[in-house]
């Protein structure tokens, strides 16, 4: 039997971390939930000394998550190792992952910390660690651009002084594969002790070689690898679990380990992570792009149709793709619709809540006659955004618009504690409607992107509108889902509008500001 690749999913944490993807404690564990479904090994659920936030959504996450290991972040410090060691308490399987920086750069300029002392802080750490859990897990962060007899001396500490699993990170995505796969090699061969830990490797994307890098890693002995859906991640994004995990299966000609993962569980975990965080995927994203199974051109068409494997090299079902199915009409009860939510790991925990989504499902059934899962996660989503407690929420919204005259929008909205209407006039009916927005809310905040995607196929879908913010610096995502893009446009900005109010602020684990 060929050995295990452990799947260590990082998107509720490092995907996180990607400026506006912040999800709330309900959304992670609805992530979580989908994760454990794929069977994803490892899921790494945040850094809980971050904000109060933070710390209940990765309790809530152990607490929920029952199949795989539940991971929390901690920088080498002794308060951020109990915090994770509290939050991780209700875990069936929890791990802590401490590390701290070990490049030249990091340690002058971020650290501003000796080698022996930064050894002993590691060390220090990871014996902290294990009188907590055994599974501690170990990152040299910005490992790539460290000096090779230097990690070795690291990892060989660290080991010695309990890691299961020792990371090596590309932090800021500066690595070849051919240099990175010898340089796990390397380690693997010099440190005395790698026999006692699993290597795992950490890749960002900033060449666009987090993959390459990966599983070049893979094949020179890496046996755990840290990726996110979608490859959501800081900057250019982390490794994409999905192209790790195709990549290894479908070339098990070339790779001694495999992977243990339900592979058709990709596509909803895709689709789950965009409509939460807002980022949409790419038509031509490998795997879970709209168009990665499309085959358009006449050529390719009658190849696969004289015989599958003349242009397809992965079978499009394998990773949850079938043609659009029809879950639910109008006259599906509450009873097929509460079945439903559960097969998709999307329940509704309060009774009130359940309902509330159920007259959102009438309602759109009545405007669109076939209702999709996709249709469904929407409207998941839109109902936990509803059901908040939000200081600032979207009532109705009238626009007018017509070639040649300048559009106008009014909009009624719930804020500072009552019905306020607002109006204002536009270039064009989402610009007229953002102003009008505006002129009750004030946020003052800059619009820097503006995305509409259809949920599913026909001109009667529903519009998955993106918005993100920016005041000060700050940056947030906000999103919304209707069959009127006009509406979905009004819910996505006053989602990130809220979302700029009341998110409290968070401590981010590498701005070295605490060490
Ligand atoms: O990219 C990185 O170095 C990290 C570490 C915290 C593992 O995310
Ligand atoms: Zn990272």
């Amino acid at each position: 039997m060929n050995e295990r690749l452990i799947i260590f999913d990082t998107t509720l944490r490092d995907g996180e971390q990607s400026p506006g993807a912040s999800m709330t404690r309900d959304e992670k564990v609805r992530i979580a939930k989908a994760l454990e479904r794929m069977r994803v090994d490892v899921i790494e659920a945040g850094f809980p000394i971050a904000s109060a936030g933070d710390f209940e959504a990765v309790h809530a996450v152990a607490e929920a998550v029952r199949d795989s290991t539940v991971c929390g972040l901690a920088r080498a410090l002794p308060r951020d190792i109990e915090r994770a060691a509290e939050a991780l308490k209700p875990a069936r399987s929890g791990r802590i992952h401490t590390f701290i920086a070990t490049s030249p750069i990091h340690m002058q300029h971020k650290l501003r910390m000796r080698p022996e002392e930064v050894v002993e802080r590691a060390v220090a750490a990871v014996k902290q660690a294990r009188r907590y859990v055994d599974d501690v897990e170990f990152s040299p962060e910005d490992a790539g651009r460290s000096e090779i007899d230097f990690l070795c001396r690291v990892l060989e500490a660290v080991i010695a002084a309990g890691a299961r699993t020792v990371n090596i990170p590309d932090t800021v995505g500066y690595s070849l594969p051919g240099p990175f796969g010898a340089l796990i090699k390397t380690l693997i061969e010099r440190v005395p002790n790698s026999d006692k830990a699993v290597f795992s490797v950490h890749c960002h994307n900033d060449l666009g070689l987090a993959v390459g890098n990966s599983l070049s890693a893979v094949l020179n002995g890496a046996r755990q690898v840290e990726c996110t859906i979608n490859g959501l991640g800081e900057r250019a994004g982390n490794a994409a679990l999905e192209e790790i995990v195709m990549a290894v299966r479908t070339r098990q000609d070339q790779f001694p380990c495999e992977v243990g993962l339900d592979t058709t569980q990709i596509l909803h975990c895709s689709r789950l992570v965009s409509n939460i965080t807002g980022f949409p995927v790419q038509p031509n994203k490998a795997i879970v792009g709209a168009n990665a199974f499309a085959h358009e051109s006449g050529i390719h068409q009658d190849g696969v149709l004289k015989s599958r494997e003349t242009y397809e090299i992965m079978r499009a079902e394998d990773v949850g793709w079938h043609a659009n199915r029809m879950v639910l009409g109008k006259h599906s009860g509450r009873n097929a619709f509460k079945t439903r939510l559960r097969e998709l790991g999307a329940e509704l925990a309060r009774e009130e809540d359940l309902n509330e989504a159920f007259l959102r499902f009438k309602d759109l059934a009545d405007k669109k006659h076939e209702i999709y899962d996709e249709d469904l996660q929407a409207l998941v989503t839109e109902t936990n955004l509803a059901t908040r407690n939000e200081s600032a929420k979207f009532i109705s919204l009238k626009v007018c618009s017509e070639t040649g005259e300048t559009p106008s929008a009014q909009v009624t909205l719930w804020f500072a504690g009552g019905e306020r209407p607002g109006a204002a006039a536009g270039s064009g009916p989402v610009d007229a409607a953002f102003r009008a927005i505006e002129s009750v809310v004030q946020s003052q905040a800059n619009l820097q992107l503006y995305s509409v995607n259809a949920i599913t196929t026909g001109s009667d879908a529903q519009g998955e509108v993106t918005v993100r913010l920016e005041r000060g610096g700050r940056i947030v995502n906000g999103h919304g889902a209707d069959t009127d893009i006009l509406a979905a446009s009004a819910k996505a900005y006053m989602n990130a509008v809220n979302k700029l109010f009341c998110d409290a602020p968070r401590e981010h684990p590498q701005s070295g500001d605490a060490l």
